[in-house]
């Protein structure tokens, strides 16, 4: 079964970066302590809800918006600054809300948009930001524009989606795949003509070398910006353009079974150049609005990535192409150090870095690398020289939830069962109470996804009252992070990673402060310079010295103040 690595992901060979003691990359200047101005995407920690999951506040089993509302404290007291939310729109929910029918609006599953304007105001009277998911590949085919579309060859709108003749056999127009399985072209009997979907059929593909299509995003976008939220995060961006010839995709010669999407290379069907020109423009839209930053995912190796800044030296593409290289890479720390040499050496002059560990499309980071092992990433995550991206309930060190084959719900299982696919693993609901439901939502309720196995253990009720917890870890990484310089802005140096062992520096402004990370179950001796340790990823001990050769217990990650 595939775990880690699954749809719309890439593979990718790391480039050798630059090794050991010369590697050095440089802060853009922190906030904390610093003179330099606070960014608050760069500085600060980003949270994903996914709102399905979170919070239940009607007793329908599936979270709403008023139900993230009341657990915002939560948020505050954790130390996350800005808070990503999942697709709210109206939806026929084919993919769970990124199948959108209505972009300036919201979902009844999810409340009203006066829930999602006290939502905004209470996101920032806590000061706290708002990012909205933002969906523009596609739309719902249930969306009156692809309504109007597929109703007529010569309809108006019929040029805003993707249509095509079939081949001379009568089948698709060519070999393009869909990435949830199969053919991405569907036969619309009406008008006789194929259209294209990247997802499911009922996810019709936009054309952006439209632009009408181009001009109706952008007012979309318009109506969530006037209201003050903070930013997007641009689903498929990497996706919006395909080949206006409609050239086959070559056929992958590593293929060997699973999703069928990699049976071919998405070579004209992703990251095409006139793709930068339309990320220009969503940057502007959003640069004339001030202080809002753009988020892109983009599963893209390296190289290919960071040309999503943008072009030296303006750097106006999106400020966070989403980095995923941390879920895709090897939990192994030299190639973990060789990732972050290779992604720091390929960055533009001035593009901030970021880092993901979960998602909802990935596995749970406590299923893939284990529990010990998360509390290691999560120092990680947190000490990295870039924006750190939480997923919710990753804090908690929630693993995947086991489903039951009666209650598969994700499209990406029932298309292709069995190749382990399915990402409702990692959208179990929140574990919050030691109660039925664990307090996601009300007693006697059928929650819309099982919760995890054994999940008493992971709820915030019982982690915050035991001081060592994977809870306590994150609080005390986040609040050690937000009190550093070197942590939130300073460089990344001297970057090594050998016998399941890695460590690196962090310096900004005279501070300096050196991770080691045992990535391994066994013990393991690092050399540190000498300091205080600050943090130990077992949570047993702080405020000692040490220097030279030091033990690491298994899956030991420690944080130290350089004398
Ligand atoms: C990427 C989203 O993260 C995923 O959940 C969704 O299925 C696809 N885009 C299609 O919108």
């Amino acid at each position: 079964m595939e775990r880690a690595v699954r749809h719309l992901q890439c593979s990718e060979r790391h480039a050798r970066g630059k090794t050991g003691d010369s590697f050095r990359f440089a802060g853009v200047g922190a906030g904390v302590g610093g003179l330099a101005m606070r960014v608050w995407w760069r500085d600060g920690v980003i949270y994903q809800v996914y709102p399905r999951s979170f919070q239940d506040s009607n007793g329908d089993g599936a979270g709403d918006l008023n139900g993230i509302l009341s657990r915002l404290d939560y948020l505050v007291s954790l130390g996350v600054d800005a808070v990503w939310i999942s697709p709210i729109y109206p939806s026929p929910m084919a993919d769970f809300g990124y199948d959108v029918a209505h972009y300036t609006g919201v979902d009844p599953l999810f409340g009203t948009i006066d829930d999602f304007d006290a939502l905004l105001a209470g996101v920032h009277a806590r000061g706290l930001k708002l990012i909205l998911d933002f969906v523009p590949n596609h739309t719902s085919d249930q969306h009156p524009r692809f309504l109007e579309s597929r109703s007529a060859r010569d309809n108006p709108k019929r040029d805003w989606y993707l249509w095509r003749a079939a081949a001379a056999d009568g089948g698709p127009p060519n070999n393009w795949m869909s990435n949830f399985g199969g053919s991405a072209w569907t036969w619309d009997e009406v008008t006789q003509q194929y259209y294209y979907h990247s997802f499911l059929k009922e996810q019709p593909d936009l054309n952006w070398r439209n632009p009408e299509v181009k001009a109706a995003a952008f007012d979309a976008m318009r109506f969530w910006l006037d209201k003050g939220v903070d930013g997007f995060r641009m689903d498929v961006l990497w996706l919006l353009i395909k080949d206006d010839q409609f050239r086959s995709n070559p056929p992958n010669p590593e293929y060997r079974g699973g999703n069928s999407f990699w049976s071919v290379l998405p070579k004209y069907t992703a990251d095409q150049p006139e793709t930068h020109a339309i990320v220009r423009e969503m940057r502007a839209l959003l640069d004339s609005y001030g202080d809002r930053v753009l988020i892109g995912e983009i599963y893209l190796p390296v190289a290919d990535l960071v040309k999503y800044y943008g072009d030296t030296p303006h750097l106006a593409g999106a400020q966070m192409p989403f980095n995923f290289h941390l879920i895709l890479n090897a939990w192994d720390a030299g190639s973990i150090a060789e990732l972050i040499r290779t992604y720091e050496s390929a960055l533009p002059p001035g593009a901030w870095p970021n880092w993901v560990l979960g998602n909802h499309d990935q596995h749970r980071l406590a299923t893939r690398i284990g529990a010990a092992q998360a509390r290691v990433a999560a120092v990680l995550l947190l000490t990295l020289r870039g924006t750190p991206t939480l997923y919710y309930g990753d804090e908690l060190g929630m693993p995947d939830a086991r489903i039951a084959p009666g209650d598969v719900q994700d499209p990406a299982e029932k298309n292709q069962p069995g190749f382990g696919l399915g990402r409702d693993p990692e959208r179990s609901p929140m574990l919050w109470e030691n109660r039925e439901n664990a307090g996601f939502t009300l007693s006697g309720v059928k929650t819309w996804l099982p919760l995890a196995w054994d999940w008493p253990q992971y709820t915030v009720e019982t982690q915050h009252a035991d001081p060592r917890s994977m809870l306590a870890l994150y609080r005390a990484l986040l609040k050690l992070r937000r009190s550093s310089s070197a942590l939130v802005g300073g460089s990344v140096e001297d970057v090594r990673g050998a016998d399941g062992a890695l460590s690196y520096l962090r310096a900004q402004a005279g501070e300096r402060v050196q991770m080691h990370l045992n990535l391994t179950g066994e013990v393991r001796w690092v050399e540190t310079l000498t300091g205080m340790v600050l943090l130990s990823s077992y949570l047993d001990g702080e405020g000692f010295e040490i220097g030279g050769w030091v033990k690491l217990r298994a899956g030991e990650g420690i944080v130290v103040k350089v004398f």
